[in-house]
């Protein structure tokens, strides 16, 4: 079959406007060519994220009216316990306004100055809560995971060699906690194999060492693991995700992504002990800890949604659809990040635009075409956002130029991105009318999300 139905079908719909282009330009130069800038109203297809954008299904928004919105042991805490505990298998959940909440709490208490945390790669928010407490966030990611066209099943994976030598170096004295991102958002979303979660699992406990998965995307790697691990193709996803969660002795989730909400997130976890601390904590930053961050009828929504992100026929057509735009905008001729992760499409910028050097912020430059040209959003993760200045003042630039078109979920259909495929086709086409940027202001951190940016003069062909 050449076609892929999703298992549902359309009950509500929001219309979206395509500007006059006269309209979005305008917009760009206002919003100094930063896309973090430009109103939503004024986004056709927006591929910023996949986080909280999700749309709800019906069986959400009934539990939603059934929410329990007393402060205290409410009835949908329960119900979200129950269903948290059911994929996890940890005693101790607590709940979260989001993922970086529940960063931040379990940092506030593991993470000191001298100490040292690793992963396959932090998350941004990770990376911040980690270095904001004082450790050092050490990525250690296999070395496939920085190929862009290394055509593997599991570039998510950590690289146990290189694990297994820092806990011999350090220790569990200077390692409190081991991190596992799945799938891995930072390096593609590539998902992370099932043998290697248990191997970094195996490692942590021969050093005494706590192991966490980031475990946003679960569903997403779980189904990944099902497809591609010969050992697990005959098990359901949910039977995959209690054997990954059962290698782990907590995990932070952002519930944006695979808990289908549009807000939450939990930390989850074996150790009473640190439990009690940490519940504390919660209850300075977030909330009573039956409700943490959320209300009742979130709780509720998240609790309906964690079961309904591991149906088989869900995650096919999820998969399956960022895997078809990832082919769509191939054929158009435009490269990108091989194979397709779980969340997102990430095109190659220095292979779209190979005439703009790094300096002059190529990914940043397609960034801007495909909201200039087509009403697009995406987000430029190259040296926009991760460029530096050296000790000599030179330009480092990022080790990749990506955009990154992340898909929300049962949000847009395939012909949507289609278009998407069809307008970044034209401008890679025709890329000799498209120049660099450079930035004009920029705050001390995160620039991306505030910085301003001025179009540099087209060079002669
Ligand atoms: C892998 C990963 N970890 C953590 C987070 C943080 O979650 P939140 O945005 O809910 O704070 C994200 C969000 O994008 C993520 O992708």
């Amino acid at each position: 079959m050449s076609t892929w139905p999703e298992p549902y079908r359309i009950k509500m719909v929001e219309a979206i406007r395509m500007t006059p282009k006269e309209e979005r330009l305008r917009l760009l130069e206002k919003a100094g060519y930063n896309l973090f800038l430009i109103p939503a109203e004024a986004v056709f297809v927006d591929l910023l994220t996949d986080s909280g954008t999700g749309a709800m299904s019906d069986r959400q928004w009934a539990a939603i009216m059934r929410g329990d919105e007393s402060y205290a042991q409410a009835r949908s805490w329960f119900r979200f316990y129950e269903v948290v505990k059911g994929i996890t298998g940890m005693e101790h959940v607590l709940p979260t306004h989001q993922g970086r909440a529940a960063e931040n709490i379990l940092f506030s208490e593991l993470s000191k100055p001298g100490l040292v945390i690793p992963s396959n790669n932090h998350f941004d928010t990770t990376r911040a809560n980690v270095e904001f407490f004082g450790a050092e966030a050490v990525d250690l990611v296999v070395p496939e995971g920085h190929d862009i066209h290394a055509r593997l099943p599991f570039k998510g994976n950590m690289d146990l060699g290189r694990l297994e030598d820092l806990l011999k170096a350090k220790g569990r004295e200077k390692i409190p906690v081991c991190m596992l991102t799945v799938t891995n958002n930072t390096g593609g979303g590539q998902p992370v194999s099932l043998e290697n979660i248990r191997g970094v699992s195996a490692l942590c406990r021969e050093h005494g060492v706590p192991f966490f998965l980031d475990a946003c995307r679960f569903a997403e790697n779980a189904y990944f693991i099902q497809q591609r691990e010969a050992a697990c193709k005959d098990m359901t996803i949910p039977e995959i995700a209690r054997a990954m969660f059962a290698c782990a002795d907590g995990a932070t989730m952002s519930a944006k992504k695979d808990g289908l909400g549009n807000i939450g997130g939990f930390l989850a976890l074996r150790d009473g002990a640190l439990a009690v601390r940490l519940k504390n904590a919660l209850i300075l930053r977030e909330g009573f800890p039956t409700y943490g961050g959320l209300a009742g009828r979130d709780l509720e929504a998240l609790a309906v949604g964690l079961e309904e992100v591991q149906d088989q026929a869900y995650l096919a057509a999820r998969i399956g659809q960022v895997a078809r735009f990832g082919d769509a905008l191939q054929k158009n001729g435009v490269p990108i990040l091989e194979p397709t992760g779980g969340h997102a499409v990430y095109l190659d910028a220095r292979g779209a635009f190979p005439h703009i050097p790094a300096a002059d912020l190529p990914a940043q430059s397609l960034t801007v075409a495909l909201y200039a040209e087509g009403g697009v959003r995406g987000v430029e993760i190259g040296s926009f956002m991760f460029g530096k200045k050296g000790h000599d003042g030179e330009f480092v630039p990022a080790a990749m130029e990506l955009v990154r078109l992340a898909v929300p979920r049962r949000v847009y259909t395939d012909n949507h991105l289609g278009y998407v495929a069809e307008v970044a086709g034209d401008i890679v086409r025709d890329r000799a009318r498209f120049g660099g940027f450079r930035v004009v202001d920029e705050p001390p951190f995160l620039r991306h999300f505030t910085a301003r940016l001025a179009p540099l003069p087209l060079s002669a062909p």
